[in-house]
């Protein structure tokens, strides 16, 4: 077996893998489902900021939500979002706005605000590593970046609206080593399968994630780190960060994040 180290191969093409091995079909739609029914209102604004290849922006346009604003850092995966949404007219005629903003740039680069913003699918412990980006070291460091780029959550929600923000299940604090298989299937005819390694750092508060992806004979690796809290922390972040009220909506033990949603005042 052929094995490629990690800066042989971009991020954007191992997370176009094993995102699509992760959010299978009948994932998506569970988890656009639940979103769905939390989210309401078809008409009110609603920008996804970490849309990467699409998911859940485009599943909630299949759900009939009429306003949808697609952000992401990372060009390569909203680029992978643009082909999938080529790829399908009944979505094409929905066209959403896609724009390239980081989160740290939110309110420079969006100035409207929003009904619902979502930064769903476990991508918030990223912020300063997923696409380039300094990692603050220490705990009160990363406590305090992470309240710092929620703050600009907070600004683009519009007063009296709702930030859905996911957490992975996985971290929390029993957790040291945790090995996944996150699935296989065929893709364009080849058998594709991912394991995810997940190594938790509570005293640095740094989580090394190892994404181990078989295509065919072939095997890629590659290695992230992301700040490491938990889900009451992350309340507490939140709550720093201005939101008046943080509730969590309840997801299925199979979904791979907790979900919670912080209120702007009115
Ligand atoms: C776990 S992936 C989720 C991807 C997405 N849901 C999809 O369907 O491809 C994390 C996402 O967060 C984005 N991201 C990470 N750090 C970011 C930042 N500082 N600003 C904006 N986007 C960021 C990545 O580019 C990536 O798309």
């Amino acid at each position: 077996m052929n094995a490629t180290e990690d800066s042989e191969v971009k991020l954007a093409e191992m997370w176009s893998v094993s995102g699509q091995l992760l959010h299978t079909p009948a994932y998506r739609a569970r988890h656009a489902g639940l979103l769905a029914a939390a989210l309401g209102d078809r008409d009110a604004a609603i920008l996804d900021a970490a849309c990467g290849t699409g998911f859940p922006l485009l599943e909630l346009i299949g759900l009939g939500f009429r306003h949808l604003t697609g952000s992401d850092a990372d060009p390569d995966l909203l680029a992978r979002c643009r082909q999938r949404l080529a790829a399908y007219p009944r979505l094409r005629a929905r066209q959403p706005r896609l724009i390239e903003a980081s989160w740290q740039q939110l309110p420079d680069r969006i100035a409207e605000t929003f009904a619902n913003v979502l930064c769903v699918d476990a991508a918030i412990g990223f912020m300063d590593s997923w696409v380039t980006g300094e990692m603050r070291q220490g705990p009160a460091n990363i406590f305090a970046r992470v309240t710092e780029v929620l703050r600009n959550f907070h600004a683009v929600t519009a007063p009296g609206g709702r930030f859905f923000i996911g957490l992975q299940k996985n971290n929390h604090k029993g957790n040291r080593f945790y090995p996944m298989k996150v699935g296989a299937m065929e893709l364009d005819g080849i058998t594709a399968e991912a394991h995810w390694h997940m190594t938790y750092d509570w005293e640095r508060r740094i989580k090394t994630w190892r994404n181990i992806v078989r295509v065919g004979a072939r095997e890629f690796t590659q290695t992230r780190h992301s700040y490491l809290f938990d889900l009451d922390e992350l309340a507490g972040f939140l709550r720093d960060a201005g939101f008046a009220r943080v509730a969590r909506l309840p997801t299925p033990d199979d979904l791979y994040e907790d979900i919670l949603v912080a209120h702007r005042a009115g």
